[in-house]
This record gives C-alpha cells, structure tokens and sequence, in this order.
C-alpha cells in the first residue's frame, strides 16, 4: 500500500499566511461593506520600476525573433546577472564571492526551503524565534524536526534561539551547539539587525564547532544604518562556514516576476566534500532556471537608471515604515523594526495574544496584520505591520488603529 509523508502531518493545517487570507477573505463575505486594509503578508504594492519594465519589453522581443531566441537557460543563471551580481552585491562591498558561486532561482523562499536537502538528516538545526515559517516548516516536511510539543508550541529537535526585546531581538550563541543555524537579518518578522562585530562571533563560533550558518539576506536593500553588515560575507571566515540568500521580491519588488540567488563559497567543503558542487548537482537535477526574461529584468535592476528608481521606492516603503511606528507610539504602543527593515513590530496592549489582538484589530479596525505567534512562541503577544503598503491606506490604517 502506498503510504503517505507522515512528517507532513506534523505541520499546522496551513501554512501562517495562508491561514491569515482565509480569515480576511470570511470577514469580508460576512462584511461587504466594509473597507479592509491588507498590511499582513509582506506583498509589495508599487509597479515595477520603468528601467526594469524597458529591461522586460526588450527581452520579450528578442524571444520573437530566431536569431535572439532563448530555450533552457543555464542550471545555474546566465552568466550577465551572475557577474553583475557577484560585482556590485559582493566585490564592491569588499567581500570576495565571484560569479561561480552565485546560483539564480526563483526566489529566497524555494532556496531556503529547498537547501536542508543536501544536509544529512542527523543534523541538529537552530532557529530564531520569532522566525520565518519557511525555515521550521521544510525541516518538519523533511523529518528532521521531531514531534511537536504542543504545550511549549515547539518542535522536539529543533533548537529555538529566543529573540527578545532584552537581546534587541537578535539571539544570544546556543549553549548547545547546533549543526545549522538558521538566522535572517534584516529580520523577518521583527524588523531587528545584527551588528557587524556580533555577526562576527556568529562566523567565529560556527567555524569553532563545525557548524553550517545559513544566512537569508533577503531584506538588505533596506539596510540604512551604517555599521549594519548587507552580507555575512562582509565577515572574516564566513567563506568556510555560511551561505547566503538573497531576493529581488522586496528589493525591486519581484513577488510576482520572481529571482533571487543563493550564494556557496567554494571553500564551504563538509565531510571532503564541497557543498557547492552538491547544491549545483540538485539545482540541475531539480530545477530549470528561471526565465531569461526575469533574469534581464534582475541585470536592470543593477543599471543606473534602475538602481536610482528602486532606491526611491525603497525610500517610500521606508517613509510607511516611518508612520506606521510614529502612529503607533504616539498611540501608546511599543514598537520596534522599521529602521533597517520594512516590518515594524509591536507589542499587543492590554496582555493580548496575537491571534485576539489579530480579531480585534481586523474587527474594529478593517485592518490586517500578522499575528506574531504565528512565527515561534517567541512571538506571542506581539504582532507584525508591513510597510508594504501605499501611501494612502498605511495612512487610513494607522489612523483607525489610532482611533480605536
Ligand atoms: C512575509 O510576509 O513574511 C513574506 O511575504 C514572506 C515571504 O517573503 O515569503
């Protein structure tokens, strides 16, 4: 008889944001005339900026004519995106990656998922918590978790490094030494960023202990403070010990073009064996590249002309963070995020859970947002805003949450 993947069972019936659109879309069927504002899931709200827009028209002309046309693209990227990338994502920021180690995909989200695979099952992994769903969910699916312990709402195995306001939401070395440590600065859900020096000992420690740190840099153009690393790679070591994700979704506003890369040093060698070649060896097997037509959109992205555009739009984000964190304090709630990263973080007044604070803000003010239990135990009694917005509805959502 065929049998099924068990581990799935272990999982929550949905996964967090899909859980979120089911709610919204009930209230909304029972409530028609009610105006909801959507500042939950971290989707992206402005058009596609014009030179990356040019970028696409004249790559879908030259799929029209034989002479230009494209079929398969390369397993690991067209070499114009990887050496722009490998330029003035690493070189230009002192870190040495070259193009060769960088692998183009569809986004952060299938790579981080996606990358447990070529790790032995016996592997202990770390996670911060509150954390990104992504991470727990594909090590459960994969059988690495253990059972989940309902009463203390974690996975048996799996070693959660609590994110507190005491530690400025950025975790503290594990006393026990895990074999992959997941960690994603900016932070997403909290907004939080790892200084220089302390991601430093980070690299250091895993080096010590043998240890894998798997990086999702996937907010980094949001980076503004100075002394705030926009790669692990800016790290003295971190080519032996860590690999890197990154995505255009936020940064260029790629949800639904999708790309992003994942970068493995050469040196990253385990067991004699160079986990580079391994993830190459399941990126051909597994995956066909994404679109020539999203990966001339990404070299755009890297122009001039388009970097300047990207970075307004960028700036506009940041100025919702702005208000959605003044609104928020002038209201009497404490905030944390929206400096380095599009996602401000709050407290739930009044010894809320997440999930009650969810239903009353999404009954009394049509607004939408995450509940921060949804990302680890950590996170409960706090809740996520995105920035993510327009204008004109953050506006209209911080002043109803005002309001209230
Ligand atoms: C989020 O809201 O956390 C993001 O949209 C998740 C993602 O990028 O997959």
């Amino acid at each position: 008889m065929t049998r099924i993947n068990r581990n799935y069972l272990k999982l929550p019936g949905s996964y967090l944001f899909s859980t979120i659109g089911k709610k919204v879309r009930e209230y909304e069927a029972a409530h028609p005339e009610k105006k909801v504002i959507r500042l939950g899931i971290g989707d992206v709200t402005q058009p596609i900026a014009p030179e990356i827009i040019k970028a696409l028209h004249q790559a879908v002309d030259e799929m029209a004519d034989e002479e230009t046309f494209r079929g398969y693209a390369p397993d690991l990227g067209y070499e114009f995106l990887r050496n722009v990338i490998a330029e003035k994502d690493f070189k230009a920021r002192g870190c040495e990656i070259s193009a060769e180690e960088i692998f183009i995909s569809d986004g952060a989200k299938c790579d981080c998922g996606n990358i447990q695979e070529i790790f032995g099952m016996e592997n202990s992994i770390a996670v911060q918590d509150p954390v990104y769903p992504v991470y727990v969910d594909s090590n459960v699916m994969a059988g690495r978790t253990g059972s989940f312990d309902a009463g203390r709402q974690q996975y048996k195995d799996v070693i959660y490094m609590p994110c507190t306001v005491c530690n400025d939401f950025a975790p503290e070395l594990p006393g026990e030494v895990p074999d992959l440590i997941y960690l994603c600065f900016p932070n997403n859900p909290t907004g939080a960023v790892m200084k220089k020096d302390r991601l430093q000992e980070w690299v250091d420690y895993a080096n010590e202990h043998g240890s894998v740190i798997l990086y999702d840099a996937a907010y980094e153009a949001y980076i503004h403070e100075a002394d705030v690393p926009h790669s692990i790679y800016e790290c003295e070591g971190a080519r032996t010990c860590a690999i890197e994700f990154r995505s255009f979704s936020k940064t260029a506003g790629f949800t639904g073009l999708r790309l992003g890369f994942t970068v493995i040093p050469r040196s990253l060698v385990l067991d004699g064996v160079s986990v580079h070649d391994l993830w190459a060896r399941r990126h051909g097997t597994k995956y066909n590249g994404a679109p020539y037509i999203i990966q001339r959109a990404g070299e755009a992205v890297y122009s001039v002309e388009g970097r300047k555009q990207i970075e307004k739009q960028i700036g506009y984000y940041m100025e919702n963070a702005g208000i959605i964190s003044e609104g928020l304090k002038e209201a009497g709630y404490s905030v944390s995020g929206g400096v380095n990263a599009p996602y401000i973080w709050l407290k739930t007044p009044d010894q809320m859970t997440s999930w009650e604070f969810f239903d009353f803000l999404l009954e009394n003010a049509n607004v939408v947002g995450t509940p921060g239990s949804g990302f680890g135990p950590h996170g409960e009694h706090y809740f996520r805003l995105t920035a993510f917005g327009n204008r004109e509805s953050t506006i209209e959502a911080i002043d109803r949450i005002r309001k209230l």
